[in-house]
């Protein structure tokens, strides 16, 4: 009975979601602040491991970027050994000028350490998991599991675009069941 207003306002509808979806996707990319105000600098001690406990509190996804704010200091991008070992003798990206901006360009781990002495050791140290960019994608039918079970671990605007897409995919997925009943 529903069904002639749904056919005649079905286009406009899977228009402005299809829309909304693009500009969503579009955002998503996020550029995260390492290190909050303080930025990329050796840990004065009670904050010991603090990146890497910021880093499992966010969700990475290829195309989104770290914003490291340093002075005196360097950021160091190197493999799973010497991240383990401090080694910064022979890193695979170096950067000095104290306002870097690094893209993920992949998934997979990624490990950043200082290249000042004794500042990697002393917790100047960070690794971050990038996922797959469209990980929301298919779990995203109508009836999508709730959460994923890591929900609370999950914080930050970048969690929000995601999740606007994450709905956006599952209303345009009812529109289309909806468009194949009718
Ligand atoms: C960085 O080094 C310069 C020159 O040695 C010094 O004047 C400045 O205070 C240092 N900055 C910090 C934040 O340590
Ligand atoms: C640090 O890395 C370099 C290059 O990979 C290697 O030659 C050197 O032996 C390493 N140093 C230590 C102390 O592990
Ligand atoms: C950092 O880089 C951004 C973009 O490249 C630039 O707008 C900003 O002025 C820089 N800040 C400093 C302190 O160098």
């Amino acid at each position: 009975m529903a069904s002639p207003i749904q056919t005649k306002f079905f286009p406009n509808l899977l228009l402005f979601l299809s829309i909304a979806l693009l500009l969503s996707s579009a955002v998503s990319a996020y550029e995260f602040r390492v290190g909050g105000p303080r930025g990329w600098t050796k840990p004065t001690g009670d904050e010991l491991g603090n990146y890497n406990h910021w880093a499992t509190k966010n969700r990475f996804h290829v195309g989104d970027s770290l914003y490291f704010k340093y002075e005196n200091d360097s950021v160091l991008v190197v493999d799973k050994n010497a991240y383990k070992e401090c080694n910064t003798t022979d890193p695979q990206l170096k950067f000095v000028d104290g306002n870097t901006t690094f893209r993920f360009d992949r998934h997979g781990y990624f490990y950043f350490i200082s290249g000042k002495p004794g500042h990697c050791e002393a917790g100047e140290r960070l690794i971050v998991r990038v996922m797959v960019h469209s990980e929301v994608m298919p779990g995203a039918a109508p009836s999508s599991q709730p959460g994923g079970g890591s929900a609370n671990t999950e914080s930050g605007a970048a969690l929000k675009t995601t999740t606007a897409a994450a709905m956006l995919m599952a209303a345009l997925g009812s529109l289309f069941a909806i468009s194949m009943f009718s």
